[in-house]
């Protein structure tokens, strides 16, 4: 037999190995990306807050969240607490046959914490798990001639097949058989409730399941305008249409309110919850619907298991979403969410006005934020010929690319974007983020702009990329 490694040697892996060990039998293409926009000198030995400790010494500022989980940070002191205490009290993880303690109070918790009837509580381990769940319970809730699903353009709700189905995002779905047939999903453009009127007045009421959004995009970085969810619930409910809001991203305390839709005078038929509910440690997902559409799909005792699954919200994942959920619904958490939002707006406009030439838009809510470059002036001033470079499709993405690497290199701060909109830089930082760091990012962007965007392009694409000869 091959020889596995143990925990301890695990441990020791040489940065170098984990490197290879992750291109061999992780994903190839993902790491050269990951060398392309140095992320390779990431070699962490631990994190805590907004912090990695590398095993150099180097201390970096991480504001990506792990894309949106680490709201409280790495190894938030309560968390871990929680965990450590679910530990020596040695704790039932799981127990499929019979109540379970900790899966009833953080159902009855969330019910606490969102309006109205939306109280009844399915839980899973991952986010595209939660809108499968929403999916099939909508569709289940509509009845025989339900038939479409509708979802807005550059949404992202997740991979698997039926939750792909509803994503619309950088081509995911091209390719794959998906979940939903085709003809039976419709894109709308997000903001825009025109369409949502047309589409609604063109189909049979009876025909439209449901309509899945994010509150604030967050592929792209974009909240929805001030009545527009309202008016999509207002529409929804004189139709019977199942209203589901994606709060994967964007819930849980990021938008300065516990879920985003609470800025919205507005009630979803269900919402999704998932990243940052294991305060970072644990990976948990729930989907929270109103009771009456929970009654009409999965009320009946015979209908109880039409959607059940192994993993339904462990003991220690539901630990650590009870502390989470009460740290981040403190009133006093969530105001200083607002007011580091502010703060950073407030710099980031500023930083806007000092350079026209290269900052276009400054977008987002709460401190879900994302600068918008202007790359089209700075393409311009290139000749960009065949570039030969593996996983990047896009010019504006290895221009991003090269950003990416000097706040990293340069400046010790970790960003990130999608490919979805590759000229907006993402600022997702955990909540718990001070001042002081605010400022380092602040300061960071204007050393990076002031030291001009084309030499900082010309000298990554010299230095990663292959020109092709004709
Ligand atoms: C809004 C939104 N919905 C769903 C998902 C899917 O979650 P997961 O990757 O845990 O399946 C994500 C993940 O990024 C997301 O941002």
């Amino acid at each position: 037999m091959k020889k596995t490694l143990s925990f301890e040697e695990s441990l020791n892996l040489t940065h170098k190995q984990t490197i290879n060990y992750y291109r061999n039998y992780i994903n190839k293409g993902l790491a050269t990306a990951f060398g392309i926009l140095g992320l390779n000198i990431l070699d962490i030995k631990s994190a805590s807050g907004c912090t990695l400790e590398l095993s150099n010494g180097d201390k970096i500022l991480d504001f990506t969240s792990g894309i949106g989980v680490l709201a409280l940070g790495h190894n938030h002191k309560k968390i871990v607490d929680v965990e450590r205490k679910f530990q020596d009290l040695n704790i039932i993880d799981i127990q499929k046959f019979g109540p379970n303690k900790l899966q009833a109070a953080l159902a009855y918790n969330l019910s606490q914490l969102l309006p109205e009837d939306l109280e009844v509580c399915f839980f899973a381990v991952s986010g595209a798990e939660s809108v499968e769940a929403a999916i099939k319970m909508s569709t289940m809730a509509k009845g025989r001639e339900g038939k479409y699903f509708i979802s807005a353009s550059e949404g992202y709700h997740g991979k698997t097949l039926g939750a792909l189905s509803v994503t619309d995002t950088e081509n995911f779905s091209e390719g794959f058989l998906l979940g939903l047939p085709k003809e039976n999903t419709i894109k709308i453009p997000f903001n825009d409730i025109q369409s949502y009127k047309e589409v609604v007045s063109k189909i049979t009421k009876e025909k439209i399941i449901a309509i899945i959004l994010e509150p604030i995009q967050g592929q792209i970085v974009e909240p929805a305008k001030e009545n527009y969810l309202k008016e999509i619930c207002e529409i929804s409910k004189k139709n019977n249409i199942t209203v589901i809001f994606d709060e994967i991203k964007c819930g849980l305390g990021r938008s300065g309110t516990i879920f985003s839709f609470m800025e919205y005078d507005c009630v979803p038929d269900i919402i999704t919850t998932s990243k940052a509910l294991g305060g970072g440690k644990n990976a948990i997902s729930a989907m929270v619907a109103r009771r009456k559409v929970f009654n009409k799909a999965y009320g009946s005792i015979n209908k109880s298991t039409l959607h059940t699954t192994t993993f339904f919200g462990l003991g220690e994942g539901c630990a650590t979403g009870i502390e989470t959920l009460n740290i981040i619904s403190d009133k006093n958490f969530l105001d200083k969410v607002k007011l580091k939002s502010e703060k950073t707006f407030k710099a980031l406009n500023k930083l806007k006005d000092k350079y026209p030439k290269y900052i276009k838009s400054i977008k987002g809510k709460g401190l879900f934020i994302g600068i918008e470059f202007d790359f089209d002036n700075i393409i311009s001033s290139f000749t960009f010929k065949k570039i030969k470079i593996p996983f990047i499709k896009n010019i504006k993405t290895v221009l991003m690319g090269s950003l990416i690497r000097e706040y990293l290199h340069e400046h010790k701060v970790l960003l990130h974007f999608t490919n979805a909109q590759p000229e907006t830089l993402v600022f997702l930082p955990p909540l718990i983020i001070s001042d002081e760091e605010i400022d380092i990012f602040i300061e960071a962007t204007d050393k990076v702009l002031h030291k001009g965007l084309i030499n900082l392009f010309a000298k990554f694409i010299y230095g990663n990329i292959k020109f092709g000869n004709n």
